[in-house]
C-alpha cells in the first residue's frame, strides 16, 4: 500500500477531504474508528469537526441490542438531508450493523455509498479512492490493514491514551449474542505485535493503554501480554476489558495486585445471578465460581473497582431467577454496572426461543437492577470521600482514577494525559467531585 499523501478524489471537493466519523457502541468500535480515522489522515484527509463540513461521513455502528441499531438507522436516515444538499460528500455504514443489514441498507436507505463490514473496514479509504476513479472495488488485491503493525500511522496522532485491540471476534457463541456472526471467530493478535504498538504509542506520549478485546483474558499470552505492557517505559496505567468471568483466575488477580502499572479494574459481566439462566446463556462459568473470584479480589485489592453487565428478562428467567441477580449485586457491591433488557438478536440460539418476558417485566425488573446498582455503586463511591487520589486528566475539569472512576475537580484545569491529585469531597452513583489538591 502507499502510504504517501495520495488522495486523489476528484468530485471531492478538495485535495484534503474532510472525514467525520461517528461511533456507536463498544470501546471495541471506538478503537476501530480511531484507527480507521488514523488511515483516513495518513491518506490525506482532514478530520471534520462537524458533518455538515465533511466530504466523507461514516458511522460506525454496533448490533449487540436492537435499540443500538434503530438509533444508528434514525441518525443514518437523517443523512438524506445531507446527501440532497450535497450529493458529493461520500456516506459510509460500517462496522457490525453494515454487516448484518448490508442488504437492508442498501435497498432502503439509497443515500448511503459505502456499506462495509468489521472485516473490511479499514479498506474504505481506499475503496472510495478506487470508486472515484472508477475502478471496480474488487479489481486489485484488497488490503489487510488490522494485523499490519502501523507506527507511522500511528505517529500522526498525540493522544493520552491508546485504545489496542489484541484480539477480534468471539466464538463463545453465548445464546443472546449476535457479535460471532457479525464480527467473526476470535483471532488473537501476536503478542509481539501488541508490545510493539504500545512500545511506538509510549514514545509518542501516550501514559495509559487500554488492551481491548470481546474476551481479552483468553488470549493465549494475555498473562506475559499485561506484565510486559505494564514494564514498558512511560506507561503509567495499563487496562484490560472485557473479561470473561469463566476465565478469570487468581492468579491473574494476583498480577493486578502486585503490578503497580495495572489498574485496580475489572471489568467482569456476570449476566444474571441464576445459575439456569447462565446455563442457558451458554456461559460456562457458575455464580459460585463468579462470587469466589469476586470475593478474592475483593480480599486482595480492596479498593478495585469490579464492574459489571447485565440483562434482565432474559427468555424463561422467572422472578426468582431475577431476585438472584439482585442477591449477586447486593453481595458483590459492583463499582459500576451497564444494564440492558433482553433484546432478541437474529442468527443467535435464544433468537429462536420465545421471548416470554413481557416488556412490562422486563422494565420493572430493569428498574429494580438499575437502583441496586446505583446504590451499591454510590457506596463504594463514598469510601473515597476524604481522600486524595491520582486522576489521569481527560483534559479540562475532569478525568479518571485508576479504578476508571470520573472524578469533576474544581481548581485548575489540566491537559489531557496530566497527572492529578484531587482531595474527594462528594461521591455520586457514577461519578466523584472535588477539589483539586
Ligand atoms: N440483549 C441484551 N443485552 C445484550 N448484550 C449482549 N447481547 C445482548 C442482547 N441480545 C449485553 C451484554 C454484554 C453487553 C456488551 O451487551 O450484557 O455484556
Ligand atoms: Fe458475545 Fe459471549 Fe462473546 Fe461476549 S463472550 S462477545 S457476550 S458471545
Amino acid at each position: 500500500m502507499n502510504k504517501s499523501n495520495d488522495v486523489s478524489l476528484s468530485s471531492l471537493r478538495t485535495r484534503h477531504p474532510k472525514v467525520y466519523i461517528k461511533t456507536f457502541g463498544c470501546q471495541m468500535n471506538k478503537a476501530d474508528s480511531r484507527r480507521l480515522e488514523e488511515i483516513f489522515i495518513s491518506k490525506g484527509y482532514k478530520t471534520a469537526d462537524m458533518v455538515w463540513d465533511a466530504d466523507v461521513v461514516v458511522f460506525n455502528t454496533c448490533s449487540v441490542r436492537e435499540h443500538a441499531e434503530n438509533k444508528a438507522l434514525s441518525n443514518i436516515g437523517s443523512l438524506k438531508v445531507l446527501k440532497d444538499k450535497n450529493p458529493a460528500v461520500r456516506i459510509c455504514v460500517v462496522g457490525c450493523m453494515a454487516q448484518r443489514m448490508q442488504k437492508e441498507i442498501r435497498t432502503s436507505l439509497p443515500h448511503v455509498d459505502f456499506v462495509v463490514g468489521p472485516s473490511k473496514m479499514f479498506e474504505l479509504p481506499i475503496l472510495i479512492e478506487r470508486n472515484e476513479k472508477g475502478i471496480h472495488p474488487d479489481t486489485e488485491e484488497t488490503v489487510k490493514v488490522f494485523y499490519e503493525y502501523l507506527p507511522d500511522i500511528i505517529d500522526n496522532k498525540r493522544e493520552y491514551s491508546g485504545y489496542v485491540p489484541i484480539m477480534k471476534g468471539c466464538g463463545n457463541f453465548c445464546s443472546y449474542c449476535i457479535v460471532p456472526y457479525v464480527r467473526g471467530r476470535e483471532q488473537y493478535r501476536p503478542k509481539e505485535e501488541v508490545l510493539a504498538e504500545c512500545a511506538v504509542l509510549a514514545k509518542t506520549g501516550i501514559n495509559e493503554i487500554m488492551l481491548l478485546g470481546q474476551t481479552v483474558n483468553s488470549h493465549p499470552d494475555f498473562k506475559s501480554i499485561l506484565r510486559e505492557t505494564a514494564a514498558i517505559k512511560g506507561i503509567k496505567r495499563v487496562r484490560f476489558v472485557t473479561s470473561y468471568p469463566g476465565k478469570v483466575d487468581r492468579e491473574l488477580v494476583d498480577i493486578v495486585r502486585d503490578t503497580p502499572a495495572l489498574c485496580n479494574y475489572f471489568h467482569i459481566p456476570v449476566q444474571s445471578g441464576s445459575d439456569d439462566v447462565l446455563k442457558r446463556m451458554n456461559r460456562d462459568y457458575t455464580t459460585d465460581y463468579f462470587m469466589d473470584i469476586a470475593m478474592y479480589i475483593r480480599k486482595q485489592i480492596p479498593a478495585a473497582a469490579i464492574s459489571s453487565d447485565f440483562i434482565a428478562g432474559f427468555p424463561g428467567e422467572t422472578d426468582r431467577d431475577f431476585e438472584k441477580t439482585l442477591d449477586i449485586v447486593k453481595k458483590v457491591r459492583f463499582d459500576q454496572s451497564f444494564t440492558f433488557k433482553y433484546s432478541p438478536r437474529p442468527m443467535t440460539r435464544a433468537y429462536e426461543w420465545e421471548d416470554d418476558v413481557p416488556l412490562e417485566v422486563k422494565k420493572e425488573r430493569l428498574a429494580r437492577l438499575n437502583e441496586a446498582c446505583s446504590d451499591a455503586a454510590q457506596e463504594r463511591n463514598a469510601l473515597l470521600v476524604g481522600k486524595k487520589v491520582e486522576i489521569l486528566s481527560e483534559g479540562g475539569n475532569s478525568g479518571r482514577t485508576g479504578e476508571y472512576k470520573i472524578v469533576f475537580w474544581e481548581g485548575d484545569p489540566a491537559e489531557p494525559g496530566a497527572e492529578v491529585e484531587v482531595d474527594i469531597k462528594k461521591a455520586l452513583p457514577h461519578s466523584l467531585t472535588g477539589r483539586r489538591a
